[in-house]
């Protein structure tokens, strides 16, 4: 199969904050990052507002969407109180993730088949100020199906299992991880969901990820954010973008 269309690069912010916050204060500006990362080429932007507020906080959000010339891809736990705030800014997207307070990052995908009903009523209303509704899942057609039936647009495959199955050495496991994304990539699609992939890519991950034929956008942070620190963001952005066009090819 021909890949579906050109690759999206969405580039995750969040943890310029994380810096910022480490002293408070106002530098790193998490904007200036985002402003230079549209510069570099990313086709989006993509911001995680934890409900304990440790990087973004709601004036970051506030400021983004008055800045960005790029679409917004707002990351939020399914809480009442971030469905508000993203009714308030109504970004171009926004991406349900799970959230635990002790967890350092999103640690696995959204369950959304066992809170089917909940999620279904907590969605209609960003579906229906038209937001795209993306759920962040693992690579498991139960999960899949669920954020289908819900009316999710857009799923989110994490790609945590997999590159830390590469970065830790354990190379058949990264193999089936890859495999399961391949698949349920394709699975997703078949039910005319919108694929997107993230969590944990690096220049050494991302390749393969990017080469499915079904994933339409990509949402990296972490690794560029500190890439960043040796040689700049522009820079470090624009390898992964080559990266990215030359798996697509
Ligand atoms: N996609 C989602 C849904 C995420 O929660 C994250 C991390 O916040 C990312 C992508 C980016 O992951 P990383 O920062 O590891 O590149």
């Amino acid at each position: 199969m021909k890949p579906l269309g050109k690759l999206r690069l969405g580039i995750n912010i969040d943890h310029v904050a994380t810096v910022r916050n480490a002293r408070g204060g106002e530098t790193p500006d998490p904007v200036r990052a985002a402003k230079l990362a549209e510069a570099a080429g990313a086709d989006g932007i993509t911001a995680h507002l934890r409900e304990d507020r440790r990087h973004i906080a709601d004036a970051d959000i506030d400021a983004l969407m008055a800045a960005l010339n790029v679409p917004l891809n707002f990351e939020m736990a399914a809480t009442e109180e971030m469905r508000e705030i993203a009714l308030r800014h109504k970004p171009h997207a926004v991406c349900i993730v799970p959230e635990k307070r002790e967890e350092r990052t999103t640690e696995g995908g959204l369950e959304v088949a066992r809170e089917e009903n909940r999620l279904a009523h907590y969605i209609t209303p960003l579906r229906e100020a038209g937001c795209r509704v993306s759920i962040f899942i693992a690579a498991d057609k139960r999960q899949i199906e669920a954020a289908h039936r819900i009316g999710a647009e857009v799923i989110e495959l994490h790609t945590g299992a997999y590159c830390d199955a590469h970065a830790e050495g354990r190379l058949e496991d990264r193999d089936r991880e890859l495999e399961a994304l391949r698949e349920m990539a394709r699975f997703a699609h078949d039910l005319d969901l919108e694929v997107h992939a993230g969590h944990g890519l690096t220049y050494d991950t991302v390749t393969p990820v990017a080469a499915l034929p079904e994933v339409m956008e990509l949402n990296i942070g972490h690794f560029l954010i500190g890439e960043a620190i040796f040689r700049g963001l522009e820079p470090a952005i624009q390898e992964m973008r080559a990266l990215m066009d030359a798996a697509r090819a």
